[in-house]
């Protein structure tokens, strides 16, 4: 079997499924219970002065039969007491002194506060730290979370006030409400950060009730923007681990987060450059126990393909992620119908000739039976017609061979600059 343990900056665990700070790591009875059930680690929710958190804070948005298929909240940090958290930690520590204990922290910019609460977590023996840059709602108002985490010369200092006393690894949680999260990112690296992790929640709305015209939620008839997370945020997060896994300054390990459900989401953010991954929405969505699935399937597939650690599928797909510059402009795919699957519910046409290219014809066969061809020549390989096709094999996008030699954007234009200068030479 598989190892699938794993080594984040120093922080060492049994797996790489960690839970998220978050309702799931509110107590210690809940985070033993996690342990129990074979979380790897769990990063505890965050801690700082308490706060006074408001009644009706979840909201779910469900598409198409899914339940939650993106989560929002206007939850603030931990509403107990600093005490009661730190002994609930010692506890859980000491009954699994091998699985990894985060915590989570989040004070306001000041040195001093900095200084206090890492010395505190630390005497109670946790693991690891991760600064808690990313809150979207109402600790910002206060100049923490996603207020200090929107400035990189904030979350820089910062991250550094906490190196100049921490003796265990120090993750910096990055906000996605950011135009470029490789800026914090970097921020983060050069405060001396030895891990960063991503995403926080995205600022949200979840709706607005028809028939009341409150939003949803709603405290008392008034709203706030709150964070989205849950399976709708996932490709913008697996997007923003790739930036950071890609980009040679931000060279430290990275926690990945956000939409993950399930093993092959873990997979997909492990092979993207993340070292571990952290869960939230999932857990709260169908409890502890997922985690089973998520070992038994990552073990499985790890076998499976004889890979024999699941280091070593960390960041494979990085250096296949480029700059749109960078790809082939040569490289063509088309669509091809399997006649024989297709069930003719014209999906595929409506979508190419309402919205695409117009190159689905509706054919007669001689038998007077109607069927779908694609004209290969205009088919730009769009894959829009895989996509709205409800039946699994009907449509393939083959690749066609190029009589042209590969050649991308970037290569164009140099070419293009070149034989411009050559002329101006020339002339010159
Ligand atoms: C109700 C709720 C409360 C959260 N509280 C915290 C928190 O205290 N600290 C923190 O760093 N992140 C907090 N988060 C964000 C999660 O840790 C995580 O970054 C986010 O939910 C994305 O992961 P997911 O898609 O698996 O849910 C919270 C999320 C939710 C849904």
């Amino acid at each position: 079997m598989a190892d699938l343990s794993i080594n984040l900056a120093g922080i060492k665990s049994p797996n790489p499924f960690w839970l998220a700070s978050a309702p799931p790591t509110n107590s210690g009875y809940q985070v033993q219970r996690a342990f129990e059930a074979g979380w790897g680690g769990a990063v505890w929710k965050t801690l700082g002065d308490p706060i006074l958190n408001v009644s009706s804070r979840f909201a779910a948005v469900s598409f198409n039969g899914q339940r939650v298929a993106g989560f929002n909240n206007i939850e603030l940090i931990t509403d107990r007491p600093l005490d009661v958290n730190l002994k609930e930690i010692y506890e859980t520590k000491k009954r699994f002194p091998n699985h990894a204990i985060i915590a989570s922290l989040m004070v306001e910019p000041k040195q001093e506060k900095w200084h206090e609460i890492v010395k505190r977590v630390e005497d109670v023996g946790v693991d690891g730290l991760e600064l808690n840059f990313g809150c979207p709602h109402g600790m910002a108002e206060r100049g923490m979370g996603a207020a200090s985490g929107q400035v990189p010369a904030l979350v820089e200092r910062q991250t550094f006030w906490v190196k100049e006393v921490a003796k265990t690894p120090v993750i910096v949680k990055l906000t996605p409400n950011i135009t470029d999260i490789t800026a914090t990112a970097e921020a983060a690296v050069n405060g001396g950060a030895d891990a960063v992790s991503m995403i926080n929640t995205i600022n949200s709305l979840a709706g607005v009730d028809l028939d009341t015209w409150n939003t949803i939620p709603h405290v008392a008839g008034k709203g706030a923007h709150g964070g989205y997370c849950g399976p709708a945020v996932k490709p913008i997060a697996l997007n923003m681990v790739a930036e950071c896994a890609r980009n040679s300054r931000i060279n430290v390990p990275i926690s990945g987060i956000g939409g993950i459900s399930n093993w092959q989401d873990a997979v997909e953010f492990l092979l993207m450059g993340a070292t571990g991954v952290q869960v939230c929405t999932a857990a709260m969505h169908h409890g502890f126990r997922i985690v089973e699935d998520m070992i038994e399937g990552l073990s499985h597939y790890l076998d499976s393909k004889g890979i024999a650690s699941v280091s070593d599928i960390i960041g494979k797909s990085v250096s296949r992620y480029s700059d749109w510059g960078n790809l082939d402009l040569n490289y063509n795919i088309v669509a091809k119908i399997n006649t024989d699957v297709c069930i003719n519910c014209n999906k595929c046409h409506i979508a190419c000739e309402d919205t695409s290219h117009q190159c689905i014809d509706m054919l007669t066969d001689a038998n007077g039976k109607s069927y779908l061809k694609v004209r290969e020549e205009d088919c730009v390989g769009c894959n829009l017609c895989s996509i709205v096709c409800p039946v699994d094999g009907a449509i393939d996008m083959i690749e066609v061979p190029s009589e042209l030699p590969p050649m991308t954007w970037n290569q164009r234009q140099a070419a293009l600059k070149l034989k411009a200068e050559c002329k101006v030479d020339i002339k010159g």
